[in-house]
């Protein structure tokens, strides 16, 4: 039988990377967004590529919510729609809005509509404390101890937590992945976009202040996207969640892998620690989802440069037109 992915947020960074991997597999894909540029997608896989169906929908409503499952009869799921620790702040009961009731009506639709599928759902290296976030040699452990300090960690944790409550009572398993800094061709919205787009000013021959530093987590969009498909197909039996593993880098070498390519690249950076640990314990991920594929931080880093390279050349709409 033919897979077929319903991708909430899948006109994001993460989605539109997901689209791009499954229908090069030969999947059918469902992007249920609502929002209005599908850039994104569009410079990852065309404007209307075969096997991909578009259906604007709005998470926040669970009716459409549900009749979004009813129609498409998706055999996987991977809910990535979020507001972003940004947007949150700006507008705390749309975020809950969004981050918070939207998962829990995509929750009840698998319930009903994904049979023995896994729920597969983004949360976020933001479900940790900052500094209270007890660390060994800088690494945390692989679930929080800390209390999240931002409202959008806050909800991420409630989402964890719902999907803990959602198996025990309703039986439905799920696999959350909490992703660290995404970089990559879509990554143009969010607190920790900033080194892609540095990325983007360094092809462009533009100068770029970086607005922290310190040492991160990095993982490219492409990659995310194959470790939340490898969830998604998870025969998994639980409400886990686990980190996502990526290249442990400082920003500088980050500026290093982009001056790798452009040796002329004028970046700076304010050299402050973002307020989650500085790595997390991500060891579980290969024993719950299996081995995902990644690019090498400098590969993954060219990769990123020589396709805004090509969009540049081709004007194309890079970043939304706000
Ligand atoms: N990018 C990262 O570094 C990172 C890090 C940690 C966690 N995450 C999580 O991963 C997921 C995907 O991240 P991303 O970078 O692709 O995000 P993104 O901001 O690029 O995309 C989010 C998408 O959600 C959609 N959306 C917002 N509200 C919606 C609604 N009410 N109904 C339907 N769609 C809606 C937006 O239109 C957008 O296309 C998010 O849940 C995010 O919180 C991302």
């Amino acid at each position: 039988m033919t897979e077929r992915f319903l991708i909430t947020g899948g006109l994001g960074c993460i989605g539109a990377w997901a689209a791009h991997e499954l229908l090069a597999e030969g999947a059918e894909v469902v992007i249920a967004d609502l929002g209005t540029s599908d850039h994104r997608l569009r410079n990852l896989v065309g404007a209307d590529p075969a096997g991909l169906t578009r259906d604007p929908l709005d998470i926040t409503n669970p009716a459409a919510v549900m009749a979004c499952f009813a129609k498409h009869q998706p055999t996987h799921l991977v809910h990535l729609a979020a507001l972003q620790v940004p947007f949150c702040k700006a507008d705390p009961i749309g975020g809950a809005s969004v981050n918070v009731v939207g998962s829990i009506a995509l929750m009840e639709a698998a319930v009903e509509y994904l049979g023995d599928s896994t729920f597969a759902y983004a949360s976020s290296v933001a479900a940790y404390g900052g500094e209270d976030e007890p660390t060994v040699d800088g690494t945390a452990a692989a679930d929080p101890q800390g209390k999240p300090h931002t409202l959008y960690g806050v909800y991420k944790r409630a989402n964890e937590d719902s999907a803990a409550v959602y198996h025990a009572d309703r039986g439905l398993s799920s696999i959350g992945l909490r992703p660290y800094v995404v970089y990559g061709l879509g990554r143009d919205q969010g607190v920790t976009s900033s080194p892609t787009s540095a990325m983007l000013a360094a092809a462009r021959g533009e100068a770029f202040h970086i607005p922290f530093g310190g040492r991160a987590v990095y993982q490219h969009g492409r990659d995310a996207a194959r470790a939340f498909i490898a969830a998604a197909r998870c025969d998994h039996d639980g409400a886990t969640v686990v980190n996502l593993p990526g290249d442990e880098v400082s920003m500088d070498e980050i500026i290093t892998s982009i001056r790798a390519v452009l040796p002329g690249a004028e970046l700076t950076l304010d050299d402050v620690q973002l307020p989650f640990p500085p790595a997390v314990d991500s060891t579980d991920f290969a024993r719950v989802v299996g081995d995902v594929e990644r690019y090498p931080l400098d590969a993954g880093v060219a990769d990123t440069i020589e396709r805004f390279q090509a969009l540049i050349a081709a004007g194309a709409e890079i970043v939304p037109q706000r």
